[in-house]
């Protein structure tokens, strides 16, 4: 949450700062701003705005001002409204700050050192802007360590001292940010996107370490001033990954990106047909010494999961359970040696699930992540690191990463089955080959999309909206339903198909949308039985089976058939289809697809 640019070096930083937060503008969009050094003097230029980064470049545009160093801030707002006093950066005497994260013990903060009288905004940030400019009498690395000791919570700080023209300084703890050096100078970011259109190779900040932005070079010292050499790494994709590429937005971009993220996630791990993770150094004991498996994550990540339970449990059978990252350090979670912990997350950098994988291992778990951030935090601090390959993800509502976080799930099922002794080698082989055939069914939805559209647009005028399944198909309906109200504001449940007459059938009304999925021949009786009941309650049925299915009649209004090779991998078509449902419902209704309101990608405040 909230995008963090800053650059020392010798080209524009205007420029620089600008490009960076457009690149940045997934991550928080309340508000930007932006401070730059002119490097004459004290001069120090800010310009904060609420609203988006274009707001910001408009203001910005007449600007005539030379600087080659300047930090800049896309905002997700957590304390204090939204506006322009609020966005960052803020400065207080010699210190103009930004951050990520939250400072937990801010108000005492304000008490302790009397700072009450002083604040301009209402953000915990500026009460650390007062702290630092408390201690700095010339030492900026005296200022920064006495500062974050009195500090707790989590933050993501870069500073810029008013006398200091040509270097940044930053720190963290647990929020993400990380560094990179090229030719025409330093840069830091919360996330590589920002730094990728100047070099591939950076660094991810190390907690509780303070870097030094200078425009020939970036030093990294412990709190103690000793050097530190932090491990360089390499981004294995390009600033055309990270670009609408023709499409109108990102989200459609990306949901069309998913047979290929699904080719590299899969490919890479079949030997001779079969789920091979010796490069990931993830052997067979891992999956077979436990005795129960803990499935833990947030949102799109965590229905995952829950299909990953649906498939995995029955097969192996052991006990299987899907938990709420941010509930799961508050419920005594039976978590220990003999359980494998598999933590889902797209960035890696979720703090409730961050969290919860600290307590996994605090109980003795071992903690298998499928991640899709490289070198992210939790891919950093699980035992073992099973990285999806969708690439960037730029759209908040997350959709290929779901996909491979869904075929990631399907190759540790099968490798897991054979290690258990659940699936014979012939098994597994026609288990993987009908992975396989699943992206071809995914790319088959895709060349056919005009009827979701058409679909779409009657969705689009409701109010309220129901998905209903059951089995595996309740676990991908979970999904299709968090897809349409993130981004269409469009009321809608997902639920398991037998439940409705339980209390939900009486929100049915004429023309509700009810989006039934029924791809499981042992219980499609039963699904289209619950299809009657709402449908004899006015119910707008869109309905969808496996090609093939038989379809009573006048059961719905609008029927998607998905070429599926046996039930267990009906979510891959599925999955685009409830996608692409939600994207032309919302693009149809007008909103911004790629960024709705109140959310932001990376969501790394509890
Ligand atoms: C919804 C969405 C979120 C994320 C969730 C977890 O479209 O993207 O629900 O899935 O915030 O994020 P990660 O996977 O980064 O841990």
């Amino acid at each position: 949450m909230c995008g963090i640019i800053g650059y020392t070096g010798r080209l524009d930083a205007l420029n620089v700062l600008l490009r960076g937060l457009e690149q940045l503008e997934y991550r928080g969009y309340d508000s930007a701003g932006i401070a730059l050094l002119s490097g004459k003097g004290d001069d120090r230029l800010l310009i904060k705005k609420a609203g988006p980064v274009a707001a910001l470049k408009e203001t910005c545009e007449n600007l005539k001002v030379e600087s080659h160093c300047g930090i800049g801030h896309t905002r997700w707002a957590t304390h204090g409204g939204v506006n322009d006093t609020n966005a960052h950066p803020h400065i207080a005497g010699k210190v103009t700050l930004i951050h990520n994260g939250i400072i937990e013990n801010y108000h005492n903060l304000i008490e302790k050192f009397g700072f009450r009288d002083l604040l301009v905004s209402e953000t915990d940030t500026e009460v650390a802007a007062r702290l630092l400019n408390y201690y700095y009498s010339g030492d900026p690395y005296e200022a920064i360590r006495r500062t974050i000791r009195e500090i707790t919570g989590s933050y993501a700080f870069c500073i810029m001292f008013e006398d200091i023209h040509d270097k940044i300084f930053c720190v963290r703890n647990v929020s993400p940010m990380v560094a990179a050096h090229m030719e025409d100078g330093s840069f830091v970011a919360s996330d590589v996107t920002a730094v990728i259109p100047y070099t591939n190779r950076y660094f991810v900040i190390p907690e509780y370490q303070i870097v030094t932005l200078g425009q020939d070079g970036i030093s990294v010292q412990d709190f103690e001033g000793n050097p530190v050499s932090p491990e360089m790494l390499e981004v294995n994709w390009n600033i055309e990954a990270a670009q609408k590429n023709g499409f109108p937005h990102f989200m459609l971009k990306e949901i069309h990106e998913q047979p290929e993220a699904l080719r590299n996630t899969i490919t890479p791990r079949l030997e001779n047909g079969l789920p091979d993770f010796s490069e990931d150094g993830i052997l067979d004991e891992v999956l077979s010494g436990c005795d129960k498996i803990a499935i833990v994550a947030c949102g799109t990540a965590m229905y995952a999961g829950m299909v990953g339970k649906a498939l995995i449990e029955p097969i192996i059978k052991i006990p299987v359970s899907v938990n709420i990252a941010s509930e799961f350090r508050y419920e005594s979670p039976l978590v220990d040696e003999k359980t494998l912990v598999l933590v889902i997350s797209q960035s890696g950098e979720t703090i409730d699930t961050l969290a919860a994988l600290r307590l996994s291992k605090e109980c003795g778990a071992k903690v298998l992540s499928i991640v899709n951030v490289k070198g992210s935090t939790i891919a950093r601090e699980s035992d073992y690191v099973f990285y999806t390959h969708a690439g960037p993800e730029i759209a908040v509502a997350s959709t290929k990463a779901y996909m491979v976080q869904l075929a990631s799930l399907y190759l540790i099922g099968c490798r897991m089955s054979m290690a258990r002794g659940k699936f014979t080698e012939a098994e597994a082989r026609t288990f993987i080959s009908r992975l396989t055939d699943s992206i071809s069914a995914v790319q088959k939805i895709l060349e056919n999309k005009k009827r979701i559209k058409e679909a779409a647009s009657l969705v689009a005028k409701a109010q309220d909206a129901f998905f209903v399944g059951r089995g595996l198909d309740y676990a991908f309906s979970l999904e299709g339903s968090l897809k349409l109200k993130e981004i269409s504001y469009i009321h809608a449940e997902a639920y398991a198909a037998g439940e409705l007459k339980h209390g939900t059938i009486a929100l049915i009304e004429k023309d509700t949308p009810v989006i039934a999925v029924a791809t499981q021949d042992h219980i499609y009786g039963k699904t289209i039985s619950n299809i009657r009941e709402v449908r004899a309650r006015g119910a707008f049925v869109i309905l969808i089976t496996k090609t093939g299915a038989e379809i009573p009649e006048d059961i719905c209004d609008i029927h998607f058939a998905v070429p599926v090779s046996h039930d267990q991998f009906s979510v891959f078509p599925v999955a685009v289809i409830l996608q692409l449902l939600a994207y032309y419902t919302s693009d149809m209704k007008g909103l911004n697809v790629d960024k709705p309101r109140n959310l932001a990608k990376s969501v790394t405040v509890e």
